[in-house]
């Protein structure tokens, strides 16, 4: 039997729209040229499919396609955005002297590795903030936290782990005034809640296709033109997205992102409704189990995430016991680790319910039926666990 999948917020199938456009650029009769190849048809061809592919995210996000950069996903976007930011002050403006950036406990690792590199090799000091008990970020703590060297804030417009809601556009208001840029985190944030670059007033933003229908390893980093961002590149080669980040273009995955950016922009606010209404029936039923916790805030937060800690069971047996639903304990990106989630210790959770926390994380192909056997044999393993 296959198990139930309730694990959305690691990676998400593949629209069946998006494989089929993604196939017809792969065979010999198909459009499998290299964007790069300006001397024939085929280049020609596979040129526009990308440039097409561009305009469809630009479009979702509200930007100019010219601020598109492709990358191999959020956790190169991420690296691209800090690293590319302070180095670029370091060489092209030659700023000596330690930089700061402001970031969060609770941002994913391709955030926080970044910031202790830098940390290690860029002189940069890094200012973790600390989340309220329901994983919310206060924007007035940004604002207290800024120096005069601060030169980044990076937020996550969406938590992995907890699905809890950044108020972006509020943190963009209080940096008016302070040249510092912003980026944003929004691999979670694309395809479950609007989002508009130019509402949120981002310099920088992060994005990854698998989050919503697309294929793994391609997504993109969102580059402000107006005020320009600068940034250093972090790959070399030949010159690609001007120069920002070379390597030949992947046009079969950029045309299953452009078509997943296209399908996610007509229908994003109704599969929004529907999953909200899906969570909040697993909510009703898993809190019907009692002694349930639930981890995040209870409005604002993504309908797609349901992270909850069952009080008295160990968490590695809980998940081991639940071979017929497939979640995650933690974010499933640290899975290696068996360490209680960084997240949940952030928001003052137990060594204990942090270990027993499960995200539930639903899609676009969560059916009425899924929640109800769900519900069924989770409140069957705990109660046995607990009996
Ligand atoms: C918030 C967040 N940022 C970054 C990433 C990494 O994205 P990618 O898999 O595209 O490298 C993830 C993936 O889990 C994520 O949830």
């Amino acid at each position: 039997m296959k198990a139930l999948y309730f694990d959305y917020a690691a990676t998400t199938p593949v629209d069946p729209r998006v494989a089929e456009a993604m196939a017809a650029c792969l065979t010999m009769d198909g459009n499998f040229g290299n964007p790069a190849s300006r001397s024939h048809r085929y280049g020609w061809q596979a040129e526009q499919a990308v440039e097409s592919a561009r305009r469809q995210l630009a479009d979702l996000l509200n930007a100019d396609p010219r601020e598109i950069v492709w990358t191999s996903g959020a956790t190169e976007s991420n690296n691209l955005a800090l690293k590319g930011v302070v180095e670029h002050l370091r060489d092209a403006e030659q700023v000596q002297g330690p930089l700061h950036i402001i970031t969060s406990a609770i941002e994913h690792k391709a955030v926080l590795d970044p910031c202790k590199w830098l940390e290690k090799h860029q002189n940069v000091e890094v200012t973790l903030l600390t989340p309220d008990a329901d994983g919310l970020i206060d924007p007035q703590q940004v604002k207290d936290a800024l120096r005069d060297n601060t030169c980044l804030v990076s937020l996550m417009a969406v938590n992995n782990e907890l699905g809890t809601i950044t108020d972006i556009a509020a943190v963009s208001a209080l940096l008016n005034d302070h040249p510092a840029l912003l980026h944003v985190d929004a691999a979670q944030a694309v395809g479950k809640i609007p989002v508009d670059v130019k509402a949120w007033d981002v310099d920088l933003m992060s994005v990854s296709a698998h989050k919503f229908y697309g294929p793994k390893g391609i997504g993109a980093l969102f580059v402000r033109r107006e005020p320009q961002v600068k940034l250093a590149a972090q790959i070399h080669g030949g010159g690609h997205e001007r120069g920002m980040r070379s390597g030949t273009l992947a046009t079969h995955q950029l045309v299953g992102l452009g078509e997943a950016a296209r399908i996610v922009a007509e229908e994003q606010a109704t599969d929004e409704a529907r999953i909200r209404a899906l969570r909040n029936k697993l909510w009703q039923g898993l809190e019907a189990i009692g002694d349930v916790y639930l981890n995040g805030h209870a409005v604002h937060g993504s309908a797609n995430h349901l992270n909850v800690s069952f009080a008295g069971v160990d968490g590695e047996i809980l998940l081991a016991s639940l071979a017929k639903v497939a979640v995650s304990s933690g974010s499933a990106c640290n899975s290696a680790t068996v360490a209680p989630s960084y997240v949940l210790k952030a928001i003052g959770r137990s060594d204990d319910l942090a270990h027993a926390g499960l995200r539930f994380s639903l899609g676009r192909f969560t059916s009425e039926d899924d929640i109800d056997a769900a519900i069924a044999e989770v409140s069957r393993v705990v109660t046995a666990l607990r009996g």
